[in-house]
């Protein structure tokens, strides 16, 4: 398969909007609720724990399968990161929900495992022990796309995923603007302790 047909297959596959469609079988758009984003995380709060972590789990797979599909379709290490970024900018940047996407993290996570596992899950931990110390999911996830992008060179990974990383970690904490301002408010959403109405 071409790697520029990949990347466009990664872009709309990480561009299904899995957030948005499990809550309308439920009857929420995830667009009008809490955060108003439609990643695993306002869906966990929306539409209850086991759902949430169903959307955590397709959003990754998002990013993990097309990048394992450009490792075996033994894509160039360029073209491979190609296709992980355009799975992220398919989920940030979705063509089907008017270009308003998510944040991009449990994609990028999926990417992250596809590229260097060892990123993935070291990052994955990192998200882990951040949002239980700090009970703020969205502190996880700065946090971690800082650490994943500093992993890529801990690790001597090669030049095109160092700047995946860097590229990714930029976007992924633009997309938590919303939530920085809330968190400088103190209004920012708890992941357990309830948030007092403002
Ligand atoms: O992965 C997104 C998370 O960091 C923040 O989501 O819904 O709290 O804005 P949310």
């Amino acid at each position: 398969m071409p790697s520029y047909v990949l990347c466009l297959l990664a872009f709309f596959v990480g561009a299904i909007p899995f957030g948005l469609l499990i809550g309308k079988l439920k009857g929420i758009d995830l667009r009008e609720k809490g955060s108003g984003n439609i990643g695993a995380s306002n869906a966990m709060r929306q539409l209850g724990k086991p759902l949430g972590i169903l959307v955590f789990v397709l959003d990754t797979l998002k990013g993990l399968l097309p990048t394992l599909l450009a490792h075996q379709q033994a894509l160039s290490p360029e073209w491979v990161v190609g296709v992980g970024l355009a799975a992220v900018f398919g989920h940030i940047y979705s063509p089907f929900v008017r270009f308003k996407g998510g944040k991009g993290v449990a994609t990028t996570l999926g990417v992250l495992l596809g590229l260097d596992w060892r990123v993935g899950l070291l990052g994955f931990g990192v998200f882990l022990v951040v949002t239980a110390v700090t009970d703020y999911i969205s502190v996880g996830s700065i946090t971690a796309a800082v650490a994943q992008a500093a992993l890529f060179w801990v690790f001597g990974d090669p030049l095109p995923m160092k700047l995946f990383g860097a590229v990714v970690g930029v976007f992924v904490i633009l997309r938590h603007r919303s939530n920085i301002q809330r968190l400088l408010k103190g209004e920012e959403n708890h992941y357990r302790k309830k948030t007092p109405a403002p």
